[in-house]
C-alpha cells in the first residue's frame, strides 16, 4: 500500500516565465534573449542549434519586431489568461506554483533607473490569485533569460557588472513581494551554463574567442550575484527561504571497471561542482585540476570567496529528468536529453524523445544530495515530454505521463523512507508550454491541454487531461492515492 507524504509537503508545478507568459512586448517589458530564440524544425535540429545562437541569429531575431517564429513570444498567453490558469491549478490542489519573473519585464533594459511598474503589477496580480487559493508561489528569479540589451551592451554573464544589475533586480522584486512570496531560487539549472551558454548567461556563440573561458567567467559571476542575491533575501524577507538550483544528472559508469567509475566519478563531480559552491560556500578543490587540465583561468576580485562563504542557500532544488551513462570503452549509441546526453543504457526505456526514462534515478539521486549536503531538497522539475492525441470521445487518455510520474512519485516516497528530507514536488509545465530545448509545444509536459502548434496557430483554449484528475487524487490523498 502507498503511504502519505509527510505534512505539509509542498505538491504543484513548475513553469517559467519565457516558456509561459507570452506578451512579450506588452506592459512595457523589454525583449529578453528567450524571445530571440526561434523555433527549428525537426528536421533541421542539430545538438547545438537547440543550445547555440551565433550573431546573426541574433540579429535577424532583433530585426523582427513582431512575433516571427520565435515561439517564446507567444508562450501559452498566461499573460491574459493567468486567472483561469490558476484556477485549474486549484482545482487540482496546487499548495505550491514555480513561476519566474522575467528580469526584462521589470527593468526592459537592465539597467533601467526605476523598474517597470506595470512589470510589477502583473506579478502582484499573479501573487494575489494565488493567495486567493493559498497557493503558494515558488519564484526563480533567472530562468533562461535576461533583458537583451545585456547582452548587445556587456556581452551577458562574463561582464561584472551583471552582478550588481542582477541584486538590484532581486532586492527590487524581493522588496515589492515581500509579503507575498517566501520561497524563492536563484538561477535556473546554474550547470547548463556550460552546455546551454546563451540560455543561461546570454553569450553569443561567435562572439567569444575562447568559449570555454567565458563561460566559467560568466559562472563566476552567477554565483557572487547568486551569493549576494540570498544575503539580500535574508535582509529584506525575514522567515524566508532560499534555494539553489541544479540540472541534476544521475550518472552510472556502464561497467564495474575501475575506469568507467572513475569517470563517472569525474563526471559527477563537474556536476556537484555548482551545490559544492552555492552550499558549502567555495569552489571544490577538484576544480582546480580540471580548470589547470583545460586551462581555464577567469577573474575573480578580492571579497568574493567571503561572498560565497557567508551566503549559502537553505536549501537545494533540482531538476530530473533522466539518468546517463559513462563509459571508457567504446562509445556506442547516445541518448538524447534536454541538453546533456549520455550513452544508451539497455535497462532503461525512453521518451518519444529519447530521453531515458529512470524512476530509480531519482531515488538514488535524493541519497545523494542528501548524504552529501544535508540539507533540505525540492524536486522543482520531473516530467513526461509527449506527443497528446484525442480519441474518438474528444479526450486525452495520457495514462503514459500518468505511469512516468507516478513512478518518480513513488521512488520519492522510497528516498524519504530512507531519512531524505523532502520540502516538495513541482512537476514540469502543469499546463504544455514552449519546450526550452526545441521551442516548440508539440511536446507536451501538462495536465492542462493548450490549443495551438508550433506555430502559435490556435484558439489557446486549455482542455483538461486524464492526468488532471488523476494528479488531483494525488495531492487530495498526500501522495497516498497514486
Ligand atoms: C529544464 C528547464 O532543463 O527542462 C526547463 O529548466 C525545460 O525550462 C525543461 O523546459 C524541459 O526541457 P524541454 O526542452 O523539454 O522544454
Amino acid at each position: 500500500m502507498n503511504k502519505e507524504f509527510p505534512k505539509g509537503f509542498l505538491w504543484g508545478g513548475a513553469t517559467a516565465a519565457n516558456q509561459l507568459e507570452g506578451g512579450f512586448n506588452l506592459g512595457g517589458k523589454g525583449l529578453s534573449t528567450a524571445d530571440m530564440i526561434p523555433f527549428i524544425p525537426k528536421h533541421e535540429r542539430t545538438s547545438d542549434n537547440a543550445v547555440h545562437i551565433t550573431s546573426q541569429q541574433f540579429k535577424d531575431a532583433l530585426n523582427e519586431k513582431d512575433y516571427g517564429i520565435y515561439p517564446k513570444r507567444w508562450g501559452v498567453d498566461f499573460y491574459h489568461r493567468y486567472k483561469e490558469d490558476i484556477a485549474l491549478f486549484a482545482e487540482m490542489g496546487f499548495k505550491v506554483f514555480r513561476i519566474s519573473i522575467s528580469w526584462a519585464r521589470i527593468f526592459p533594459n537592465g539597467d533601467d533607473s526605476t523598474p517597470n511598474e506595470e512589470g510589477l503589477a502583473f506579478y502582484d496580480d499573479v501573487f494575489n490569485e494565488l493567495a486567493k487559493y493559498n497557493i503558494e508561489p515558488l519564484v526563480t528569479l533567472s530562468h533562461y533569460e535576461m533583458p537583451v540589451s545585456l547582452v548587445e551592451r556587456f556581452n551577458g554573464w562574463t561582464d561584472r557588472r551583471l552582478i550588481d544589475l542582477f541584486v538590484h533586480f532581486a532586492e527590487t522584486v524581493f522588496t515589492r513581494y515581500k509579503n507575498k512570496v517566501k520561497y524563492w531560487l536563484t538561477f535556473n539549472e546554474i550547470n547548463a551554463i556550460a552546455l546551454a551558454p546563451y540560455n543561461a548567461g546570454g553569450l553569443i556563440h561567435d562572439r567569444h574567442e575562447n568559449m570555454q573561458q567565458a563561460i566559467y567567467q560568466a559562472l563566476h559571476h552567477q554565483f557572487v550575484a547568486s551569493a549576494l542575491a540570498v544575503k539580500a533575501c535574508r535582509n529584506i524577507i525575514p522567515g524566508a527561504q532560499i534555494g539553489c538550483m541544479l540540472a541534476r544528472l544521475e550518472t552510472y559508469p556502464e561497467t564495474c571497471n575501475p575506469l568507467d567509475v572513475l569517470k563517472t566519478l569525474k563526471e559527477e563531480q563537474l556536476n556537484f561542482f555548482y551545490t559544492d559552491v552555492q552550499v558549502r560556500g567555495k569552489y571544490p578543490n577538484y576544480m582546480q585540476r580540471f580548470f589547470k587540465e583545460n586551462q581555464i583561468s577567469f577573474v575573480t576580485e578580492p571579497g568574493d570567496e567571503e561572498i560565497l562563504l557567508e551566503n549559502t542557500v537553505d536549501f537545494i532544488s533540482f531538476s530530473y529528468y533522466m539518468s546517463l551513462v559513462e563509459s571508457t570503452g567504446p562509445q556506442g549509441e547516445r541518448a538524447s536529453g534536454n541538453l546533456f546526453s549520455g550513452l544508451k543504457n539497455p535497462y532503461l526505456e525512453s521518451s518519444e524523445w529519447g530521453w531515458q526514462i529512470d524512476a530509480i534515478g531519482l531515488r538514488i539521486t535524493l541519497n545523494k544530495l542528501y548524504d552529501r549536503y544535508q540539507v533540505p531538497l525540492f524536486v522543482v522539475e520531473n516530467g513526461l515530454g509527449a506527443i497528446d492525441k484525442f480519441n474518438d470521445q474528444g479526450e486525452i487518455e495520457d495514462d503514459y505521463r500518468i505511469d512516468y510520474l507516478r513512478k518518480h512519485i513513488i521512488q520519492m516516497r522510497e528516498a524519504i523512507e530512507d531519512g531524505v528530507e523532502l520540502m516538495g514536488y513541482t512537476s514540469w509545465g502543469p499546463i504544455d508550454i514552449i519546450s526550452v530545448s526545441t521551442s516548440e509545444i508539440s511536446k507536451r509536459y501538462g495536465f492542462i491541454y493548450v490549443d495551438i502548434d508550433d506555430s502559435g496557430q490556435g484558439t489557446f483554449d486549455r482542455r483538461k487531461k486524464k492526468s488532471f484528475y488523476w494528479y488531483k487524487k494525488v495531492i487530495e490523498s498526500n501522495g497516498k492515492n497514486l
